[in-house]
């Protein structure tokens, strides 16, 4: 068992400057490891953080405080101090993120949205393309839809394009905020299938999931990012 993901000592505050500088301290001292094969569920009320916990590994937002080593093959790279091309790197290689919400290009098809990124990844065209053509029919997205952009799509049609932009290629860390949120039951399960999967073949899951069934059938351990909260 392999460690992949080992965060320690990070504290995140957000400087609200159109609320005259007033400081909101969200976090402090996270310790957090994940190894191969685990999902992880981050858990806690709306609002403790975990979305930003996320954000920081993933490199989104910049932590205060404390380090964030994820694996990148032999190495353990800290995301804190990494440098931007090295961030480049490690999205490239080494952890995928999907987002609570489907952010894109405008006028970009869902289907080369997936294709893309699995280029992105390291596949050719051709294999980019094939394989963001069996990802959007495993998630039931209608082929009517692929020459379309996402824009108009429903929120659980966004959802699954963002899934299938997240699982492009096979990374070793997955960072999953809220990925079956707005699922019907049998695409909830696809998914649930999909992060199993993931675990199987030694990927190491960081994920939010609010539902309980959805939880119960991929976490590992859950950890309460309440002991986080800044006294
Ligand atoms: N970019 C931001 N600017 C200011 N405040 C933020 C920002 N992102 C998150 N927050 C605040 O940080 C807190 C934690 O948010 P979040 O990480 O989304 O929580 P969770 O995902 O656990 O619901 C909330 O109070 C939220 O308003
Ligand atoms: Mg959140």
């Amino acid at each position: 068992m392999t460690e992949m993901m080992d965060i320690d000592g990070v504290a995140k505050s957000f400087t609200l400057h159109l609320r005259g500088g007033t400081v909101l301290p969200v976090m402090r001292n996270v310790k957090l490891h994940v190894n191969t094969g685990e999902c992880v569920v981050l858990g806690g009320p709306s609002g403790a953080g975990k979305s930003s916990l996320l954000r920081m590994i993933f490199g989104n937002y910049a932590a205060d405080a404390g380090h964030i080593h994820v694996r990148d093959a032999g190495d353990m790279v800290d995301v804190v101090t990494a440098t931007p091309r090295r961030l480049v790197e490690l999205r490239r290689r080494a952890m995928s993120y999907v987002s609570q919400f489907l952010r894109v290009i405008p006028r970009v098809s869902s289907h080369d949205i997936v294709a893309r990124a699995a280029a992105e990844g390291g596949l050719d065209a051709g294999a980019a393309g094939s394989r963001a053509d069996s990802l959007l029919t495993c998630l039931n997205v209608p082929p009517s839809l692929w020459r379309l952009p996402p824009a108009t799509f429903s929120g659980g049609e966004q959802q699954r394009i963002n899934i299938a932009r997240g699982f492009a290629v096979p990374r070793p860390i997955l960072l999953l905020d809220e990925p079956t949120a707005s699922l019907d039951a049998a695409n909830r399960q696809v998914v649930v299938n999909m992060i199993n999967d993931a675990k199987r073949a030694g990927a190491a899951v960081l994920g939010i999931f609010h539902d309980e069934d959805v939880r119960d059938q991929v976490a590992t351990r859950i950890v309460d990012v309440t002991q986080f909260k800044p006294q």
